[in-house]
């Protein structure tokens, strides 16, 4: 069953009736303003940082769900019936319905009783402001008496704080209501009046009727959001909030004649006056500074402007890759969907969705080091940024903060480190840096450390490197630390206290627990470090890492493998996880899919005797799950993989991330269809017609769906801000259709499913553009193109502007030229 549908030209999901079975978000925001928006017109938004400048409220895990949000009323003046064109806040049936999310848009249009109304949301591209356009059309036969309400309500910009600390919080709010100009400005300016700077605004284009700034005044005491008393009575409070629960709404009056439109423009926005220029007078907002700008996006011109102008940056952006395939799914998820969540993951991180509160976690290590992988070819720009940012965050150990807050930058200290995958990370995203832009001088920067002192980023990634070598257990393999990419996998983290953290209670020395997961990382790292060595003239490094690689290889072939697939890992006894010899949990599939990658096991059987050992134990027709069997009881030994139900999560679900691994490593033992088979059981868009299953949006990754185990097998959860974008935009378009930034070129080199006769796509790469043609057929007479991976290339020959080349990497084009690829395969 569908809720909707894709509209692939104009980029947008369409959803067609408002009680998704979860709420449907987008986000709003490219650069430094964010916020969630569901199909009900849900969410909040928050500038830079979703836990410490939350500009408005959201109310997680709440009945009705998807509670607070960016709410637009009407009310007919004639009758006193009133609805929400977005169907939340009111849900009042309505005789139209439509959301359409676009690339950092939504638009959500309905009507009800012959006035019809559309609200688009968006962030005009380098503001740190929400424009929220309402369109109202009197499609009746006579005039109609129109009200429009807004309402957004404030947080008081620490969202930890504000969900906690009601003592304090019930005295602080403060707003200032401007009715100078003829449009009515709402400021939220809490704190200002002592160490902030900062203060949010709510403004209207047009004449208010009214307003409202305490909550309860423009609610009425004991109602919600679903029955406003001003909107009910056609009239705003005119409050003032002073403590409690300030909010921004105003009233408007529309007087609209038969087929009129009236257009009127909400904005919500940050503003940061210098220290020094904080007040106009004692106790008043300075507001010289924020007029222009609320004086310009108040302009309809300028609104059409700035979404025209978000519409082309997308266009720009996605234009780094087209592909045109044979699978409609595949095609808009990597022409639209894919690339945007990768998008999104990069700017977010696992901050601010549906399932991410916001304050838990900022910007995690590992995860911002993989969301690189999926869009650095997007920006890299801001890839670039954010690596020095990233490496900032680690020790001179080459250890690393497991997570940072965005606005500060700094480390966390309540989760630490100690998660002995994470350093590996950098690596990968640093030679995915340098394969898409080619700029090598990124490791000469000089980049501090959190514990004092700084190296080049170089010295940054070869540290990394190093901080497994210098953390070896029992069998050679690295040691696991508190988790490693599995953060529920906890060795060392004997908990038996209800409610503990399963990750900082870090109870044992550490010195036994081993990963052979790290090892496959480690060997992947090392390996893609030596290129970089040998690139920027250091081959003694380069020489150095190949063999460490070589010998974690070797370990892990005599110490991690279990005979029919690698190990997981060996516990704090020493004994082995993952392994025949367990009885629950015998199989897991990180190391399958990344010891492959790794190079572990390629051309001596292991590595598809190890994919074989996937497809038999852990494939589902919704995708591979983690680990079979799951874990029915709870292992103290082995941490919070086995606090959760069978099928949940890390205990056995699908857990998406993992998958694209497994995608990957078949490609590279040349098994096409495999690895496209398991690509289209976990794409969303193939999985759209079953959506009463999966439940989450069928336009982006979740980071879960319910294993075999699980009473809701196939159900989604934690959709968006997951991994599994990155790992799946790199497994299907760097892998599958094999189109592979080089440092000396673009590889060419796809393993596609036998059902396709070919492809084509258009890839943007170091200033050139390359047309790409991929069918099947023979080489160009007297050429053979050598296979990377013995036996896996499907590859016949590879011309360019119609010469023949040696091999699959096409040479770098002159900046600014197209040239045109073909590509034959068998
Ligand atoms: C989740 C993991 C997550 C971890 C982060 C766990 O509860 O299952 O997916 O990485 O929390 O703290
Ligand atoms: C989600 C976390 O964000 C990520 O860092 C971790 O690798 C996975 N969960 C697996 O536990």
């Amino acid at each position: 069953m569908r809720y909707g549908f894709f509209d692939d030209k104009r980029r947008e999901y369409v959803i067609t009736r408002p009680d998704t079975p979860v709420p449907w978000i987008n986000y709003l925001g490219t650069d430094e303003f964010f916020g969630i928006i569901s199909n009900t017109a849900g969410g909040y938004c928050a500038y830079r940082d979703a836990r410490l400048r939350r500009l408005t409220r959201y109310r997680y895990n709440n009945v009705p769900s998807d509670s607070g949000g960016r709410y637009l009323y009407l009310r007919d003046d004639a009758t006193g019936e009133y609805w929400a064109p977005s169907w939340q806040p009111v849900r009042r049936d309505l005789d139209a319905y439509e959301c359409r999310h676009g690339l950092s848009y939504t638009a959500i249009s309905s009507s009800l009783g012959g006035i019809s109304a559309q609200a688009l949301y968006f962030v005009p591209p380098g503001e740190t402001l929400e424009v929220w356009r309402l369109r109202v059309t009197n499609e009746r036969a006579e005039a109609a008496e129109i009200s429009a309400f807004s309402l957004a309500e404030f947080a008081l910009w620490d969202a930890q704080d504000d969900a906690t600390n009601f003592q304090r919080n019930y005295s602080t709010g403060e707003v200032e209501v401007d009715l100078s100009a003829a449009s009515g400005v709402i400021y939220h300016k809490t704190e200002y009046r002592e160490r902030r700077d900062h203060f949010a605004y709510f403004a209207c284009s047009e004449p208010v009727a009214g307003f409202d700034t305490q909550r309860e005044a423009f609610l009425g005491a004991y109602r919600g959001f679903d029955a406003p008393l001003a909107v009910q009575r056609g009239t705003s409070g005119d409050s003032v909030a002073h403590g409690w629960s300030p909010v921004g709404s105003h009233h408007v009056r529309l007087t609209l004649a038969p087929g009129q439109t009236r257009e009127v423009i909400f904005l919500l926005g940050y503003w940061e006056n210098p220290r020094d220029a904080k007040f106009a007078a004692p106790g008043v907002i300075n507001k010289s500074l924020v007029q222009p700008v609320i004086d310009r996006w108040l302009d309809p011109a300028a609104v059409e402007a700035g979404f025209a102008a978000l519409q082309a940056a997308a266009d720009d952006v996605l234009g780094a890759l087209q592909v045109d395939t044979p699978d409609d799914d595949t095609n808009r998820m990597v022409n639209i969907w894919n690339a945007y969540q990768c998008l999104v993951t990069f700017n977010m991180s696992r901050s601010m969705s549906s399932y991410e509160s916001g304050i838990g976690r900022g910007m995690g290590f590992r995860d911002s080091c993989q969301d690189l992988l999926g869009s650095v070819q997007l920006d890299p720009a801001r890839a670039r940024d954010r690596i020095r940012d990233l490496a900032a965050t680690q020790f001179a150990s080459g250890g690393a903060y497991h997570q940072y807050q965005p606005l500060t930058k700094t480390g966390n200290d309540a989760i630490g480190s100690g998660f002995n995958d994470d350093p590996l990370w950098l690596v990968l995203g640093v030679a995915a840096y340098l394969r898409e832009t080619g700029d090598a001088t990124i490791l000469n920067e000089r980049v501090p450390f959190s514990d004092g002192g700084e190296d080049t980023l170089y010295g940054h990634v070869e540290r990394s490197l190093r901080y497994t070598l210098d953390r070896l257990g029992p069998h050679g393999l690295p040691l696991i630390g508190r988790a490693d990419w599995n953060d529920c996998l906890n060795l060392n983290c004997f908990s038996e206290t209800p409610g503990e953290s399963f990750q900082t209670t870090e109870n044992l020395s550490g010195g036994v627990a081993e990963s052979i997961f790290i090892a496959g990382l480690f060997t992947l790292a090392a390996r893609e470090f030596a290129e970089l060595a040998d690139h920027v003239g250091r081959p003694a490094d380069a020489s150095g890492f190949r063999a460490d690689a070589e010998k974690m290889a070797a370990i892990v072939a005599e110490h991690g493998w279990d005979g029919d697939w690698f190990l997981r890992a060996y516990d704090h006894y020493g004994n082995p996880v993952g392994s025949a010899a367990n009885a629950e949990g015998q199989v897991f599939i990180e190391p399958q899919g990344m010891c492959v990658m790794g190079g572990i096991g390629v051309g001596n059987g292991l590595a598809t005797r190890s994919l074989a050992s996937v497809r038999e134990r852990l494939a589902t027709p919704h995708g591979i799950m983690l680990v079979q069997p799951a874990f029915r009881e709870y292992h103290v030994e082995l941490g919070e993989i086995s606090s959760y139900p069978p099928g949940y999560k890390e205990n056995g679900s699908v857990f998406c991330h993992t998958n694209p691994w497994v995608m990957i490593a078949e490609a590279m033992t040349g098994n096409g269809d495999a690895a496209y088979d398991y690509y289209r059981r976990i794409n969303p868009s193939a999985r759209e017609a079953i959506s009463e299953v999966h439940r989450c949006e069928p336009y982006v990754y979740a980071q879960m769906i319910a294993g075999a185990d699980a009473a809701t097998h196939g159900e989604a959860k934690n959709s968006w801000l997951t991994g599994t974008a990155a790992w799946n935009f790199v497994a299907i378009t760097q892998w599958i259709l094999g189109i592979r930034p080089e440092l000396d070129g673009l590889r060419v080199e796809p393993v596609l499913p036998s059902e396709w006769p070919g492809f084509s796509a258009t890839r943007r790469f170091r200033g050139a553009t390359y047309e790409i043609t991929v069918r099947r057929g023979d080489a160009p007479a007297g050429q053979s193109a050598a296979p990377i991976y013995d036996g896996a290339s499907q590859v016949t020959g590879v011309t360019v502007d119609g010469q023949p080349i040696e091999g699959t990497v096409v040479p770098l084009a002159t900046p600014g030229a197209t040239i045109r690829v073909e590509v034959t395969i068998k």
